[in-house]
């Protein structure tokens, strides 16, 4: 990804937002101090696209980044959701409103659903309707939606929506690129990659075989093996990466990602050492 391409545009919103964001899963488990800092800095360094979810510490992790943005809201996609249980009509109003309370601000650039649950999706989708005609919300999307949920969601809100499906993609976890990430690419939706360094480090690990290939790519840029992950996850231009990060260090390692430019050939290699897996299993989810 050169510079240039930092920013792409985020689904049918036609609005742009940052290709490598920052999560905010288990943040305020984090010195807070340091983990504002480092949230600060991937500002600076251009992680603009923020995501969190009223889940998250129940709420503590939206209100560590208001802290992190403050002054500074007009910079930075603003990335929440509502939790299944909560998302009726009128609870997915309720959750907005204190999801607005606790990130100190006016809107969210996109507002998801975390994952289906039992109220229909029509309940949710007419209170996120309603968010948006009062500015609350700038779009909507969804999470952990698999392609038939995906094709429900098309069928009851029309074309342009969901803006976003928020999915389970790294390089040991491949499933959506067989269904999922197409179903994306036909609709314009984005493809938000969450858990984007997986559930283990040995990927990164230049002594297996699969960490080998990402150390070797890596070391003739100068770069990491996580750079790498996150550019292999971005070859495709609907893709997005939420990597959460409570360092310094380690936001600033990500960040080293957007200039980072993989070859033809360097992108076969990797797809080659992690294996996509055989379709039809499912959409996975964490
Ligand atoms: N929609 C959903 O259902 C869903 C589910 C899971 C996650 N998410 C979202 O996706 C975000 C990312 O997923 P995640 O937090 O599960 O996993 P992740 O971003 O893949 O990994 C986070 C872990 O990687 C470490 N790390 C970050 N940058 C690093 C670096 N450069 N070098 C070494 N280690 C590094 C972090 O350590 P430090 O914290 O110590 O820096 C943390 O332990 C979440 O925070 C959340 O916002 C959404």
């Amino acid at each position: 990804m050169t510079k240039k391409d930092a920013t792409r545009v985020f689904g049918t919103t036609r609005r742009l937002a940052a290709a490598i964001g920052q999560g905010s899963w288990k943040i305020e488990e984090s010195a807070t101090d340091s983990a504002i800092a480092a949230m600060r800095r991937g500002l600076d360094l251009g992680l603009t696209h923020i995501d969190t979810a009223e889940m998250y510490g129940a709420g503590a992790a939206e209100t560590m980044i208001a802290e992190a943005i403050a002054g500074r809201r007009d910079e930075v996609f603003l990335v929440s959701k509502v939790l299944p249980g909560n998302a009726s009509r009128r609870g997915t109003l309720a959750a907005c409103e204190k999801s607005l309370a606790r990130l100190r601000t006016d809107r969210l650039d996109c507002y998801l659903l975390h994952w289906r649950g039992a109220v229909p999706l029509e309940e949710t989708i007419a209170a996120f309707d309603s968010l948006l005609r009062a500015g609350k919300i700038l779009s909507w999307g969804v999470s952990n939606f698999d392609v038939a949920d995906l094709d429900e969601v098309a069928a009851i809100a029309g074309a342009g929506h969901p803006a976003c499906n928020q999915v389970l993609y790294h390089l040991k976890e491949r499933a959506i690129e067989h269904a999922v990430l197409p179903w994306c690419q036909r609709h314009g939706t984005a493809v938000v990659a969450y858990t984007p360094f997986g559930q283990s480090t040995a990927a990164y690990d230049p002594r297996t075989k699969q960490g080998r290939v990402l150390a070797e790519i890596a070391e003739s840029h100068q770069a990491t093996a996580r750079q790498v992950a996150l550019r292999f996850l971005l070859r495709h231009p609907e893709t997005f990466v939420i990597p959460k990060a409570a360092s310094i260090a380690h936001v600033t390692e990500n960040a080293g990602a957007i200039s980072l430019e993989l070859s033809g050939d360097e992108l076969a290699r990797i797809d080659a050492a992690f294996a996509r897996g055989r379709p039809g299993r499912g959409l996975p989810m964490i």
